[in-house]
């Protein structure tokens, strides 16, 4: 391969910027060309990219959101957009791309590589969700996490000033990764998760106790995925019977997507941008680079999309209901 090009797809995550910059410094380092393609497959189909250099990546590691922006392309799912983007890919003399993004980011890296197998397609994770299957972390996740963290242990504070139930949404899609470790991080009396049912007699149940526990305040997280109504009908089925505390809903929203990537997410997004880059220059296509047991490793992407009901750890869930009592 002589020329990359990089792009960053679906809802950005810390983390992308370092990633950016790390496939731009290791592609030129290794004598090859960077193209940066903004707003993700839609910048391949309206010819929207530019060359990149060493400068180009500079003082960016610091920065939230996606230098080179983002889109979720529709026009990309159809055969005429991605043959559009085909000829451009080419005309611009690019062999290889490194896509940064989701699930829907990679389902239009795998149909675009199967129809155009000439050109090497190497995934990045980049979700706040961490939902997929091939890497232990996705970029995003940790700062995400700690962005939730910090805003509920904010809300805590007047929640436990006023003697309040809060109920608070957190992101994750399908995914409850956020919710269950923000959950284990502050505190929560209760934590509702897409990937188990939610009995609201129980949760009423526990709440009332924790009343007569002396607690003063209470949070439950609700994952955005739950499937027990979403955040406000939860709340109102629990004040309906439960008297005793005054009942607030927060909804965090997209701060969550926000932010300074952490330390963790920096490191991630830079050895994950190195990694992709040197498994393109090994004749790797089709793959997803992915962090498992502190290693670097890729996944077949068909295998990754296949595989992608995360699960989530049966202990930290029950840990995290004995340490809440
Ligand atoms: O996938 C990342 C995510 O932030 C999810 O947690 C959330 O469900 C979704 O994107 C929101 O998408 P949008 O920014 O398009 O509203």
């Amino acid at each position: 391969i002589s020329k990359i090009a990089v792009l960053t797809s679906g809802g950005d995550a810390p983390g992308m910027n370092p990633c950016i910059r790390a496939v731009v410094r290791t592609a030129i380092f290794n004598g090859l060309q960077v193209v940066g393609v903004r707003q993700g497959y839609q910048g391949l189909i309206d010819n929207n990219m530019f060359d990149m250099n060493n400068r180009s990546v500079s003082n960016i590691l610091n920065l939230g959101g996606t230098i080179l922006k983002t889109a979720r392309c529709l026009p990309f799912r159809s055969e005429e957009g991605m043959e559009i983007a085909y000829n451009n890919i080419k005309a611009q003399g690019i062999d290889a791309l490194v896509v940064i993004g989701g699930d829907g980011t990679f389902t239009g890296a795998l149909r675009f590589s199967k129809k155009y197998p000439d050109i090497a397609v190497m995934g990045v994770p980049g979700t706040i969700d961490n939902d997929l299957y091939g890497s232990t972390y996705t970029l995003g996740f940790d700062t995400a996490t700690n962005t939730v963290v910090d805003a509920i242990d904010k809300i805590r504070d007047t929640a436990d000033a006023h003697d309040r139930l809060f109920f608070i949404e957190v992101m994750g899609r399908d995914s409850g990764a956020i919710a269950l470790r923000a959950g284990i991080s502050c505190g929560a009396e209760a934590i509702l998760l897409p990937e188990r049912a939610t009995a609201i007699d129980n949760l009423i149940e526990n709440l009332k106790k924790g009343r007569d526990n002396k607690k003063s305040s209470s949070i439950v997280i609700v994952a955005e995925g739950d499937k027990s109504g979403g955040v406000y009908d939860v709340a109102e089925a629990v004040k309906k019977q439960v008297k005793l505390y005054d009942i607030k809903v927060t909804v965090l929203g997209h701060l969550q997507r926000g932010g300074s990537p952490s330390a963790f997410d920096r490191i991630l997004g830079s050895r994950m941008g190195f990694a992709a880059v040197n498994a393109l220059i090994a004749g790797k296509s089709r793959m997803m680079v992915g962090l498992e047991a502190n290693h670097i490793k890729l996944t077949d992407l068909e295998e990754a999309l296949t595989q992608h009901s995360f699960k989530l750890e049966e202990d930290l869930m029950q840990m995290a209901e004995i340490l809440s009592i």
